[in-house]
This record gives structure tokens, sequence and C-alpha cells, in this order.
């Protein structure tokens, strides 16, 4: 089987890459070689390429989009339904990203995939209408919502807070903001397993498990790069501020945990090599991966 990858030198694509299974032929499309805006060049790459399924990694990323959102419904809306529209033609199954920004964080419980979404910066408003844009073009699509993704391949969280914490006393981290860090690795080989199963049409959630905040997972990072000898114990200290003290313009949902019983059912009946882990487990993973 084929797979085509929109956005394969993002952080998910390469870590798509790095997870490709054998027996499946992976290409791999960088902006370059495939622009997602462009519907002549979308239609021409998938109608020479003839993939099974195309799985979509292209974004434009959360702050990006506040202060350009009209770049922003091109590359997060646009590009999607160019995408549905070309897999339409050429029976192709369309797996789609989206996120857990696409809810307004107001609740307390994990997010349903049903539940009344409400997004309340221009990246999550752009990442929903492009939900609504795939599933409007093609039948056979799927779309994962997905949260916090970190790994050891380009910006991300995780790796902002080594260097920050190699260079500083102290660092401050939103203590308010609730949500699940998740290593992109589990979620590449959730979406291996998708592609390869003939996946179901539909939304998923997919994230690591368990509940954090961003200061929980920054003092989680120091503690195990420590542990590993990524830094040494000299390392900034982490402090808690709540997100009014923080100075950054975008707003962020105060509670973004997402409901992944679906996924995981899944799983447990088509992939149960696959395995589920709790976040902390997960980052211990990837922070030893880097030694
Ligand atoms: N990162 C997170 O924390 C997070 C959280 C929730 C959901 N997600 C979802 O997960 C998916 C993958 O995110 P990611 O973290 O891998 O993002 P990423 O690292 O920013 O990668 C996105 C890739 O898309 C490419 N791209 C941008 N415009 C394009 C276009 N017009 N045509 C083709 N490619 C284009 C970018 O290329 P350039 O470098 O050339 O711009 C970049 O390589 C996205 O759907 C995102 O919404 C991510």
């Amino acid at each position: 089987m084929k797979v085509l990858v929109a956005g394969g030198q993002g952080q998910l694509g390469r870590q798509l890459q790095e997870v490709h299974p054998h027996g499946v032929q992976g290409e791999f499309r960088g902006r370059d070689q495939l622009d997602i805006t462009d519907a002549t060049n979308v239609r021409e790459v998938v109608g020479e390429a003839r993939p099974d399924v195309l799985i979509n990694a292209a974004v434009m990323p959360v702050e990006a989009c506040e202060s350009n959102p009209d770049v922003a419904r091109q590359i997060n809306v646009v590009g999607p339904r160019n995408l549905a529209e070309a897999c339409r033609d050429f029976n192709v199954h369309l797996i789609h990203l989206s996120t857990d920004y696409v809810f307004n964080g107001r609740g307390c419980l994990p997010y349903q995939i049903d539940d009344p979404t409400g997004p309340i910066q221009a990246y999550g408003r752009s990442k929903l209408e492009g939900e609504q844009a795939v599933f409007g073009a093609h039948d056979r699509v799927t779309v994962v919502r997905t949260a916090w993704l970190y790994s050891k391949f380009g910006t991300n969280f995780m790796r902002t807070m080594l260097r920050l914490m190699g260079e500083r006393d102290k660092l401050t981290v939103i203590d308010d903001q609730v949500g699940t860090p998740t290593w992109a690795k589990p979620l590449a080989e959730f979406l291996w397993a998708m592609a390869r199963s003939s996946a179901p049409t539909g939304i998923f959630h997919w994230t690591d498990a368990g509940v954090a905040s961003w200061y929980d997972f920054a003092v989680a990072i120091r503690g195990e790069a420590v542990r590993a000898g990524l830094l040494d114990s000299s390392a900034a200290r982490v402090l808690p501020i709540s997100t009014a003290e923080y100075s950054g313009t975008t707003n962020r949902p105060h509670f973004s945990v997402l409901d992944k019983s679906k996924a995981w059912a899944w799983l447990r009946e088509q992939a149960p090599d696959v395995r589920v882990r709790h976040w902390t487990e997960s980052l211990q993973e990837a922070l030893t991966s880097l030694t």
C-alpha cells in the first residue's frame, strides 16, 4: 500500500517518517513538493502518486494564525479542502489532523468528540473550519484531533524548555491551562495503524493518557532531563504563573483534555500492538531517546 504525507517535513511528518512501517510505501512531501493551498499542484501530485491513503500533517501553527488569519485560512481550511477534493476524485482515504483548540476550554471533564465546539483564537477557528471543509468535500475522511505535541523534531514545548532551562536560572510557566502532553511517536504509530487497516471514517481524539498543566509538564521535563543527564542540577528552577500574569497575546483554552475512549477501543480491536502511554512514561522515553 502507498501513503502520501502532506506537511511531511513538519514535526509530525518527520515523526511519521521515523516510525514508517515496513511493507508500506511512504511519500513524505514538504511544502516545496506539495503546496496544499495550490489546488492544481494538489491534483497533480495526488493524481500522479495515486496513494491509498493521504495523511495531512500540514498546518499554520497557533501564534502565526493570530497575526495572519487570511493565510491561516488558506493553509488550515482551503488546503485541507483541496486535499479532500483530490482524494474524492482519485478515491483516496484522507486522514486529516486537527486540534483540542476547537473547544473553548471552559469544560472540566474530558471533551467528548461530539461536544459543542467554540474555538477562542484564529488557529482553532481555522482548524474547525478545516474539519468541516474536509467532511463537506469527501466521504472517506478521518479527522484525528490531537494536542500539546512534542518530539525531537521541530519547535515544541519540550525542546524550548530544555534550551531555556540550560540558559537561565529560573523560568515561569503557566499553571492554569490544563491538557495532555503528547509525544508525537505514539500518535504516529496510531496514524500508521489507521492507514493500514482501512481507517474508519469520522472524528477520533488522540493524545497520551493523563492530565497536566504546562507547569506540571515543565517540572517533569526538568526532573527527567536531569535524571537522563541532559541537564545538570543547576538547570533553571520552574515557577508557576497564571495566564493573566503571562505576556502572550493568543487566547488559549484553560482546559482541553480530550476523551480518547473511541480511539483506544478501536486500537484494542484493530491494532493491539500500539501501546497507549501515560504522558510521564512518554516523556521519559522521549528524553531517553535524546541521550
Ligand atoms: N504541535 C502541536 O502542539 C499540535 C497540537 C494539536 C494539533 N496539532 C496538529 O497536528 C498537525 C501537525 O502539527 P505539527 O506540530 O507537525 O506542525 P508543524 O511542525 O508546524 O509542521 C507543519 C508543516 O506544514 C507545512 N506547511 C505549511 N504550509 C503548507 C502548505 N501550504 N503546503 C504544505 N505544507 C505546508 C510546514 O512547512 P513550512 O515549515 O515550510 O512552513 C510544516 O513543515 C497539525 O494539523 C496540527 O494542527 C498539533
